[in-house]
């Protein structure tokens, strides 16, 4: 376990928008920061960071909380993962507590897949540099390749023995279950059949081997290639999918490359291992690879959350480029800007890379790298030539592409520039986009027509719901009041009958200077006002307890000792209003009605509001009772007239806080 005095460390240490600027591309708003969800699939962007609250929000998914609630949504870790990640970015020492055999057992299933992954790194690295088979056999290897001793370690590449068990027996002998190995695809498990012995032996046998490491750098799984040319096996093996890893969820070197992306604002976007690693041995960082498949929505996403510009490289074949042309309307499709760039015939990233410097490597994407529109207007009219049918295709395919983009402007600029091109009236060209685009809207209005039924079910609960619950939202208003300025010191003013001379009672003003928690918790208390709400109520008396017990309370340190739901709950409350400001309803005269001059004021408001509002309930709820004739009679008339008078106390005071 970790030491509750590293835990508040890491705490005090970690600034969220730091923390969250790792994995996605933050820019200033304001006081806060704004970013596209990463949560989502979005194009303006919802997710929002407040470095003086140090909470985030994402309203297109509804998730939120403070740098740990983060860690354990973006990256999946588990609260002592993300505890250990700060520590490490901080530089903190993690104290332990007793650290015993059971916790290895305790750790959820998955993080014993990471350690389980990250064992395996350390054992091929091992071999590769330690064992005598390895040094002859991968090492030398990889040096052929042109890799330098220490892109070999940056990458940290590695060797399986050439033996059946080699891995797969001393894993088990360090402690690994055969169940872990075998779920990580590091082990395959045959059963016993009428020939043969069950066996579980090593998947990766005699390969060198490339982990494939998630944006945060966790080993998810592994790519071994064959050496020699073994025509039967084939040239890679990857990991199967398992809890940790999934293929079309990764993208090779994004790790390595996170930075760079976002500093470049360009993705170099290639299909092998190798292409990746040359580049970066060259000194092209801003490369990832899709590990020879087509290109998936949620790699376009992981991209997308550092730039919004991806330059395909190519190898030098005819056939492959072919084909990775439909692939590449998929990333359009996500708003994304497209260059390709093809390298010349029989070359491809790797080999360039090997074979020129940077600056011939730079001078070349720079003079190739050509807008994918373009790219494919000029290579399908090449194709063509002046057959009337291939040229009437052609139009329509790249059409289709230009129908994709989710920006009007970019559209119409697109067709006037392949208007130029294919030697084409644009009205030929806009006619072809509306006719496109309509068809799209139909099929995107089915679909939508179609969901709306599956959630036909739910509808009625969901209407309900939406009626506004006035309780709710005084109850919420007040724990946000508690949360923003519960522990300053505040004027307020109140209103008490007193005796004139004459004898009356009249309504006279007070100044009682108190701190807002203790205003509420008194007011409160005078109604005898529980909260209804149970999250709200848990937070409410922990929140008066610690604001009881600390004089330097602060929210961190507070939402440091709450479980994730509350968190995620305390996120949603304060961060509410900054909707506003990411929407710019302000501006669209939407906003709503401007809140109270002072915080005393607010709070008075609201606490009135909502006694008022109780006082009607508890009103109706006694009427009914003697229209039964349930209760005696008498005494609930005589109640009701109490509250009546206390409802009309109520209603001055309110009257005299908002004017
Ligand atoms: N790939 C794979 N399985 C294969 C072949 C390829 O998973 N049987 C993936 C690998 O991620 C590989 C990428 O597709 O890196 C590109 O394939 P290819 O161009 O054939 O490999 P190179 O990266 O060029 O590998 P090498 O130079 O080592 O031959
Ligand atoms: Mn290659």
């Amino acid at each position: 376990m970790i030491a509750k005095s590293t835990i508040d460390q890491v705490y005090e240490s970690a600034r969220i928008e730091e923390v969250i600027g790792d994995f996605v591309q933050l820019k200033k708003s304001g006081s806060n920061f704004k970013a596209l969800s990463p949560f989502t699939d979005e194009r303006t962007p919802s997710f929002m960071v407040s470095p003086v609250k140090q909470i985030w929000k994402d309203f297109s998914s509804g998730k939120g909380g403070n740098v740990v609630a983060f860690l354990m949504e973006h990256e999946h870790f588990s609260y002592p993962e993300a505890i250990r990640y700060l520590a490490r970015k901080y530089g903190i020492e993690i104290e332990e507590t007793v650290q015993t055999d059971e916790q290895k057992e305790l750790a959820d299933e998955k993080e014993s897949l990471f350690i389980a992954s990250t064992y395996a790194q350390k054992i091929f690295e091992e071999n590769l540099w330690e064992s005598d088979k390895g040094k002859a056999i991968g090492l030398t290897y990889f040096k052929e390749r042109g890799f330098t001793p220490e892109t070999i370690k940056k990458f940290s590449l590695g060797y399986s023995l050439d033996e059946w068990e080699a891995f797969t027996k001393r894993a088990l002998k360090d402690g690994y279950s055969q169940e872990v190995l075998v779920k990580t695809g590091l082990s395959i498990h045959r059963d016993k059949t009428a020939s043969q012995e069950a066996k579980t032996f090593d998947r990766f046998k005699g390969r060198v081997m490339f982990p494939i490491h998630s944006m945060s750098g966790r080993v998810l799984g592994f790519g071994g290639r064959i050496l020699g040319q073994d025509k039967k096996a084939a040239k890679y093996m990857n990991s199967p999918e398992s809890l940790i890893y999934h293929k079309s969820k990764v993208l090779y070197g994004i790790y390595y490359a996170k930075q760079a992306i976002a500093k470049e604002d360009n993705c170099y976007l290639v299909e092998g291992y190798t292409d990746v690693i040359q580049m970066h041995q060259l000194g092209i960082e801003n490369v990832v690879a899709s590990s020879g498949t087509a290109l998936t929505p949620e790699q376009i996403r992981l991209i997308r959350r550092l730039t919004t510009q991806v330059t395909v490289l190519f190898d030098g074949d005819a056939a492959g480029l072919r084909a990775s042309l439909r692939g590449i309307d998929l990333i359009l499709e996500q708003g994304m800007n497209v260059k390709v760039c093809a390298f010349p015939e029989g070359e491809d990233p790797d080999s360039f890379a090997r074979a020129n410097s940077l600056e011939e490597m730079h001078l070349y994407l720079e003079e190739n790298s050509k807008d994918f529109i373009q790219f494919k207007t000029s290579l399908l009219v090449a194709e063509g030539g002046s057959d009337p049918i291939k040229r009437a295709n052609t139009v329509r395919d790249i059409v289709g592409s230009i129908a994709l983009i989710p920006d009007r402007i970019k559209r119409e600029i697109y067709i006037q520039e392949c208007a130029r091109i294919m030697g084409v009236s644009e009205e030929v060209l806009f006619n072809t986009l509306a006719q496109i685009s309509s068809k799209n809207r139909q099929e995107q209005a089915k679909s939508v027509r179609k969901q709306a039924e599956a959630f036909q079910v739910i509808k009625p609960s969901e209407q309900a719901a939406v009626k506004v619950d006035t309780q709710y939202e005084l109850e919420r208003k007040i724990i946000e009041m508690l949360l923003l300025y519960g522990n300053e010191q505040e004027a307020f003013e109140d209103y008490v009958y007193k005796e004139n001379e004459e004898g009356e009672l009249v309504l006279e003003q007070e100044q009682v200077e108190a701190k807002v928690y203790e205003k509420i918790y008194l007011d409160l208390q005078e109604d005898e006002i529980e909260l209804t709400h149970e999250l709200f109520r848990m937070i409410y008396y922990k929140l008066m307890e610690e604001m009881n017990e600390r004089e330097d309370f602060t929210l961190n340190t507070f939402m440091n000792q709450l479980d994730q739901n509350l968190i995620s709950e305390i996120s949603s409350i304060l961060m509410e209003d900054e909707k506003y400001s990411l929407h710019q309803w302000e501006r669209k005269n939407i906003y709503p009605k401007e809140k109270a001059q002072s915080v005393s004021q607010l709070v008075s408001e609201t606490i009135l509001t909502l006694r008022c509002y109780l006082i009607k309930k508890r009103i109706e709820s006694l009427q009914e009772g003697t229209d039964n004739l349930e209760t005696d009679h008498q005494e609930a008339l005589e109640e009701i007239i109490r509250y009546l008078e206390l409802n009309k106390l109520l209603n001055t005071k309110l009257n005299r806080v908002l004017s």
